[in-house]
C-alpha cells in the first residue's frame, strides 16, 4: 500500500508546487510507482505535463461524482510516474456546507487506487480549502515547505492547528515528516533566529532547497528540475530531500 504524503502550507508561493513535482519525479527516479495529485484549482503542477486546455477529466469531476478516480489519472511522460490533473473549474465546485461527506472524496478515491503505487505525492493550494483538508485527511504524513522569513513563520501556527485538529478528529496516524526550508538566499539569517522558530512547530529536514533561476526556467521548460538540470544545485538538493524522504517513510 503507497504512502501518501501532503506538501501543505496555506501561504502562497512557499515551493509547495516545486516540491510536489520534484519529488514525485524523484521519488519515480528511484524507482517507486509514484502519483501526483494536483488539488489545487490553479493546476500548476498539472501544467508541467499537459497543456491545462488539454485536461478532460480532472480532480474537480471526482468531487462532481461524475469520473471515477482510475479514468483520470494519467501516465505523464517520466517513467513510473502518474498524474491526477486539475483546473480551474475545481474552484468552482460547490461542496455543499452540508454535506459530511465533502472531506473524505480524496481519502475514497486514493483507497481504491493505493495499491497501485508506492507513493502519492499531493500538491496542496495556498488556503486552508475544502481541496487541502481532503488532502490531509488522505494523507499518512504532510511536509510543510516554507521559506525563511518573517511572513512565512506567521501562518505556521494556524496550519499547525489545521493539522493538529484534523489529526484529533478524522485522521489519527497522520503525522507531520517535516518542514522543508525552500528558496534559501545566501547569508539569510536562518540558523541564528529563524530555525528555531520553526523547530518550535515542526521538525525540519536536514536538506535546505537554495535560491536559484534554474527552478523558474524548469517550470517554463515544462520539466522537473531534476530532468532539465539534473546537475545543478538545487537539483542536488531535491534529490537529498527525496532520500530523506524515503528514509522517513520506511515501513
Ligand atoms: N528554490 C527556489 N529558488 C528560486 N525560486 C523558487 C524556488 N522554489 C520556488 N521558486 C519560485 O517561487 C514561486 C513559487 O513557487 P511554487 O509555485 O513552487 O510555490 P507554491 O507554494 O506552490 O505556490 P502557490 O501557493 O501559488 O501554489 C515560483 O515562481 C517558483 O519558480
Ligand atoms: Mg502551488
Amino acid at each position: 500500500m503507497g504512502t501518501v504524503i501532503a506538501i501543505a502550507n496555506q501561504k502562497g508561493g512557499e515551493g509547495k508546487t516545486t516540491t510536489s513535482i520534484n519529488l514525485a519525479h524523484g521519488l519515480a527516479l528511484e524507482g517507486n510507482r509514484t502519483l501526483l495529485i494536483d488539488m489545487d484549482p490553479q493546476g500548476n503542477s498539472s501544467g508541467i505535463f499537459i497543456e491545462p486546455d488539454h485536461i478532460e477529466i480532472s480532480a474537480a469531476d471526482l468531487f462532481l461524482q461524475k469520473a471515477d478516480v482510475n479514468d483520470i489519472i494519467q501516465q505523464t511522460r517520466y517513467d513510473k510516474l502518474d498524474l491526477l490533473p486539475s483546473k480551474i473549474n475545481l474552484a468552482e465546485v460547490e461542496l455543499g456546507t452540508v454535506n459530511v461527506e465533502a472531506p473524505y472524496v480524496l481519502r475514497d478515491a486514493v483507497s481504491r487506487i493505493r495499491d497501485n503505487y508506492d507513493y502519492i505525492v499531493i500538491d496542496c493550494p495556498p488556503s486552508l480549502s475544502i481541496f487541502t483538508v481532503n488532502a490531509l485527511v488522505a494523507s499518512d504524513c504532510v511536509v510543510v515547505p516554507l521559506q525563511a522569513e518573517k511572513f512565512s513563520i506567521d501562518g505556521i501556527k494556524g496550519l499547525q492547528n489545521t493539522i493538529e485538529s484534523i489529526k484529533r478528529r478524522i485522521n489519527p496516524q497522520l503525522t507531520i515528516l517535516g518542514a522543508l526550508v525552500t528558496q534559501l538566499k545566501p547569508n539569510t539569517v536562518l540558523t541564528k533566529t529563524i530555525l528555531p522558530v520553526i523547530e518550535n512547530y515542526f521538525p525540519v529536514f536536514e536538506t535546505f532547497i537554495s535560491s536559484g533561476v534554474a527552478i523558474g526556467e524548469s517550470h517554463l521548460s515544462k520539466q522537473s528540475l531534476l530532468d532539465y538540470n539534473p546537475g545543478i544545485k538545487q537539483a542536488k538538493e531535491y534529490f537529498s530531500f527525496v532520500k530523506e524522504v524515503i528514509h522517513g517513510t520506511k515501513k
